[in-house]
């Protein structure tokens, strides 16, 4: 098949030669910049950035910059079946008159505001798209069945509303002490929370929708090209019919059709999420000349960025167009529904009159995408908490894992043959060291062609999958959306027969080069697609075989196409329905994986839940699969880069986070590679990984102390997991992070907002401070609030207020400190995989506040299936009050219990913070109602540990019952 880009096959294999050496040759170790657009090389960022700069440059010489965009207040009505929604017209002013831009203004049941900008024209089709009759007139406008949850976007009725007219203006009341000021000319909203403005849409009226027009006629020969005519003076007239960046030409078809807004948070100095960039947690300003600003704004572009920088605002894997703002009192959501490339400016403002950085008041962000509706939801909250819990109800929240795919995960790149893989999995059980997945990455393959195996190296998969079964061991297999574009390869002849990969503006299949070479890549978009990649997984393909420990890896969907502009796919590519590529970019590798998640679903008759990994990602993947940060290098600023990264995940919905842990580029040292595993101990998701050129490096070659050290951080995790796991399941309730920044548990000190190199572990009080500096033996630890801290091992009181600690932490050391006031849960009997832990019973970890009290709940379920959405499933608290001397435990949910939901049981009680007078050694009595509702009496032993903690011994309660401990 004749390629639309490289007609020339010679010169295909002279690109994918060079190509193949850059990826796997030793890093460079810098991002080629030149590879990448920029603002000003993207043309319709630069066009935008303009207006801005023409809007300020207005204000310096002290005239008025006026929006061109008002309200048709004629238009505006409420929605006739009187629920709680306003529509009308916005007008934008041109040379040649008016454009009519259809808005709508809707208040969700849940208090979420949201607000839509379409363009007449366009959506009645009464437009001319030359030469393509294949792709859609409209813009895009099908995103919302992919990101968000229909039943979620109920309206609330429209008589909860109290609307009220000022001149041409609406004040509305919307309920939760929220209101909204609609000014009609120019055209802003303006959101109050309890009287306090929170957020303003087109403060600095940068709003601007590029509308159709018709493409101006090619110049004669010996004629300058005619000007739009439909261009205002502050208007750029560049790129908007193609641009060509690093050769190659985008044909914009539909001409220009950007989309922008400024949207300013009033009061708040920091903000927060719009991932994947590898940056601090709290975002930093994109324009002007200070130390420590970006120079371009932060990039929302799915691509495959190549030996990826720090500290940057470029585009990467995954994007979560969700940002979140933070004040003490009051906090903000924000998600920009859209899916096309995006770039978001950050200017961070001074009070006029006062020129103190510490006075820094409000954040002005600046929102562009290249195409698509603009559509934004707009949260008002109490505390980030909130803004989680109410983003999620948008786009949903994190699938809850199996408790396999929080254990620790082993890959590399690659494992060469059934026989390396399972002495890799012997060795674990050699060395002691719990695991519980080993990953194929894709040598695996018959020459890349994913749904084959490379049967000389891996004769007898099949056995080799049973082995690992048979050892509680999955195997996570790699499976990406490039289709080996050869002869006689099912995969590709089907989606060639079919026409069911993304087609080139012919409506033929794209071509272009990734792992195998010559591609194509399914369309996912695609219903009829997605049906037949959910079948190349069932157990009837021999491939797959017939085992139940199969989950996998679905990588390159950005998707990478080494051979297109930026490393991805043209942007005038066509997808099922008549879109463009443009429109569904980042959206793309959503729907791959969520196709995996499907096949697996079907492969295992939604009996057990799947596991999948994604690379590239949107708004809604937490729904179904995890992800990471993709090629990180084995270099201490990447390991310290990785845990604002993760944080930010979380912060934007996506918790199931991690890095590659050793970095996958080059060859950590013994040190690092340490370092390395105590902080990725902490990470959601948890997996070593390592480029195909790196030495090898399993935990075992580490040679000693190292190896021992390594061992440690990982039981460590092991015997969190229950304290992981209830995590999870919060975030799969509610949007909490696993990883929480500081700022969520003191919402209301400042000096804690901007901390990202620290983070507790759910609701359980460990506060954690990964080393990151090479040969440190101490950190620096800053306690946030005026709670007891402990030390986590030697359960010393750590106390003297707000304020930096410094923190032993030799090698062997990992910082980290309990917060008073929690009780979390362990297990602490060392095994295998998490899967051989399924068994054990809990230790029960309670650190006292400055009161004397404790409180914790957990979760447990069978680990594996749905049925605990059928109400199988555990989710007992606890409380001790030191005063009374009452320690309990018990149930409140109506729960299903099964047997072994009723056998689980507590083998031991820490208890830190109490002194030798407040917990006695000697007994106490328990009281536990067993299943019949009888209470049964018995004494447990009580042991002081230290001068500060006491354990009780063997209290065996069940977790299923309601017991309760007295202290005498
Ligand atoms: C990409 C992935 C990496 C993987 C490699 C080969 O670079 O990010 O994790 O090992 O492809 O599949």
């Amino acid at each position: 098949m004749k390629s639309r880009i490289f007609p020339n096959a010679f010169a295909l294999l002279g690109i994918y030669f060079l190509i193949s050496i850059a990826l796997f040759s030793t890093p460079s170790q810098a991002v080629k910049h030149n590879l990448f657009r920029t603002c000003e090389q993207n043309k319709f960022c630069k066009r935008n950035r303009h207006i801005a700069d023409y809007a300020s440059s207005q204000t310096l010489e002290g005239k008025e910059w006026t929006s061109p965009y008002e309200i048709d207040v004629a238009t505006v009505a409420l929605n006739k079946d009187k629920t709680a929604k306003l529509t009308g017209n916005i007008l934008k002013t041109t040379p040649k008159g008016f454009v009519t831009l259809p808005f709508s203004l809707s208040f969700l049941k849940s208090g979420i505001v949201r607000f839509t900008l379409d363009e007449l024209k366009r959506q009645d089709g009464n437009i001319e798209i030359p030469g393509n009759k294949n792709i859609r007139k409209e813009r895009y406008n099908d995103l919302d069945k992919w990101t968000l949850i229909e039943e979620n976007l109920v309206l609330s009725d429209g008589t909860e509303l109290n609307i009220e007219q000022v001149e041409h203006d609406l004040k509305i009341s919307y309920g939760g002490g929220n209101k909204l000021f609609l000014q009609s000319n120019p055209f802003s909203i303006k959101f109050y929370r309890n009287e306090e403005l929170q957020v303003v849409l087109n403060e600095r009226g940068l709003l601007n929708l590029e509308h159709w027009r018709a493409q101006p006629p090619a110049p004669k020969e010996g004629e300058e090209q005619v000007k739009d005519s439909e261009l205002n003076v502050w208007e750029l007239e560049e790129g908007m019919w193609e641009d060509t960046f690093d050769g190659k030409t985008d044909k914009k078809v539909r001409g220009p059709e950007s989309i922008a807004l400024d949207i300013s948070f009033i009061g708040f100095k920091h903000v927060y999420g719009i991932p994947e960039h590898s940056d601090s947690l709290s975002l930093r300003e994109t324009r002007g000349q200070a130390e420590g600003h970006h120079k371009d704004p932060y990039r929302l572009f799915n691509v495959d960025i190549f030996e990826y920088e720090v500290d940057s605002p470029m585009a990467m894997y995954g994007s979560i167009p969700f940002m979140q703002a933070h004040k003490a009192g009051s906090s903000v959501g924000l998600y920009w529904n859209n899916a096309a490339d995006t770039y978001v400016d950050i200017i961070k403002t001074r009070p006029s009159n006062d020129k103190m950085i510490s006075s820094l008041q409000s954040t002005q962000t600046h929102w562009i995408s290249e195409s698509g509706l603009i559509d934004i939801f707009v949260i008002l909250a109490d505390d980030p908490s909130e803004v989680n819990e109410k983003y999620g109800s948008l786009t949903g929240y994190a699938l809850l894992p199996q408790s396999f795919a929080i254990g620790h995960h082993q890959c590399r790149w690659n494992y060469n043959d059934k026989s390396d893989v399972l002495e890799v999995n012997s060795n674990f059980d050699k060395y002691d060291i719990p695991y519980d997945v080993i990953w194929l990455d894709i040598e695996y393959t018959d020459d890349k062609k994913y749904f084959t195996w490379n049967e000389k190296a891996f004769k007898g998969h099949d056995d080799m999958i049973k082995e690992l079964d048979e050892t509680k061991r999955k195997l996570v297999a790699i499976i990406d959306p490039h289709i080996k574009a050869v002869k006689g390869y099912k995969q590709f002849e089907t989606l060639e027969s079919k026409n069911l990969a993304i087609c080139n503006t012919e409506d033929k299949p794209y071509h272009g080069h990734c792992w195998p070479g010559e591609s194509v890549w399914i369309d996912t978009l695609s219903p009829e697609a997605r049906k037949l990649w959910v079948s190349w997984f069932g157990k009837d393909q021999s491939w797959a075989g017939n085992n139940d420990n199969l989950h996998i890896w679905n990588d390159m969907n950005e998707p990478s196409v080494f051979s297109g502009p930026e490393t991805t796919m043209d942007k005038n590519t066509v997808h099922f329905g008549g879109w463009e590529h443009r429109d569904v970019h980042n959206l793309y590798g959503m729907t791959y994986h969520n196709a995996t998640l499907d096949a697996l679903n079907e492969r295992y008759n939604y009996k057990q839940r799947p596991f999948v990994l994604t690379r590239a990602y949107f708004a809604g993947s937490q729904r179904t699969a995890a992800m990471w940060t993709g090629d990180n290098m084995a270099k201490w600023e990447y390991l310290k880069a990785a845990t604002p990264m993760i944080l930010t995940s979380g912060v934007a919905g996506m918790p199931f986070a991690g890095a590659d842990v050793g970095g996958f580029f080059g060859n950590p040292s013994t040190e690092l590679l340490t370092r390395w595993y105590q902080a990725g101990a902490f990470y959601p998701f948890f997996r070593a990984h390592a480029h195909i050129d790196s030495k090898r490096r399993e935990p075992w070659l580490a040679g000693e102390p190292y190896t021992s050290i390594i061992k440690s951080a990982i039981q460590l995790r092991y015997k969190l997991l229950p304290t992981f796991y209830s995590a999870f399941y919060q975030a799969s309730i509610d949007g909490s992070p696993i990883l929480k920044p500081l700022y969520y548990v003191t919402p209301n000190n400042e000096d804690s907002f901007a901390i990202d190199d620290e983070f507790y572990v759910g609701d359980s009080g460990i506060l954690v401070k990964p080393v990151t500096e090479e040969g440190a033996t101490s950190v620096n630890l800053y306690i946030p609030d005026d709670e007891f801290y402990y030390g986590y091992d030697d359960h010393e009181k750590i106390y003297k207020g707000v304020g930096n600690y410094r923190i032993e932490a030799p090698l062997n050391t990992i910082p980290m400190l309990l917060r008073g006031g929690h009780i979390h849960v362990r297990r602490d009997r060392p095994r295998r995989s998490a899967t051989l832990m399924k068994y054990d019973p809990y230790t029960l970890v309670i650190a006292l506040d400055k009161n004397g009290q404790a409180k914790g709940e957990m979760f447990i379920d069978d680990g594996e299936s749905y049925n605990y959405e059928k109400g199988e499933y555990l989710r007992p608290e606890f409380e001790l009050d030191i005063e009374t001397g009452i320690l309990s435990g018990t149930n409140e949910d109506e729960t299903v219990l099964t047997p072994y939901l009723k056998s689980l049981w507590v083998e031991k009680i820490i208890i830190i913070g109490a002194n030798a007078n407040q917990i006695k050694e000697g007994t106490a009595e328990v009281v536990e109602q067993d299943e019949a509702g009888e209470e049964v009496k018995r004494s447990v032993q009580v042991k002081r540990l230290s001068q500060n903690s006491a354990v009780i011994v063997g209290p065996r309660v069940k977790l299923a019952n309601d017991w309760s401990i007295e202290f005498k």
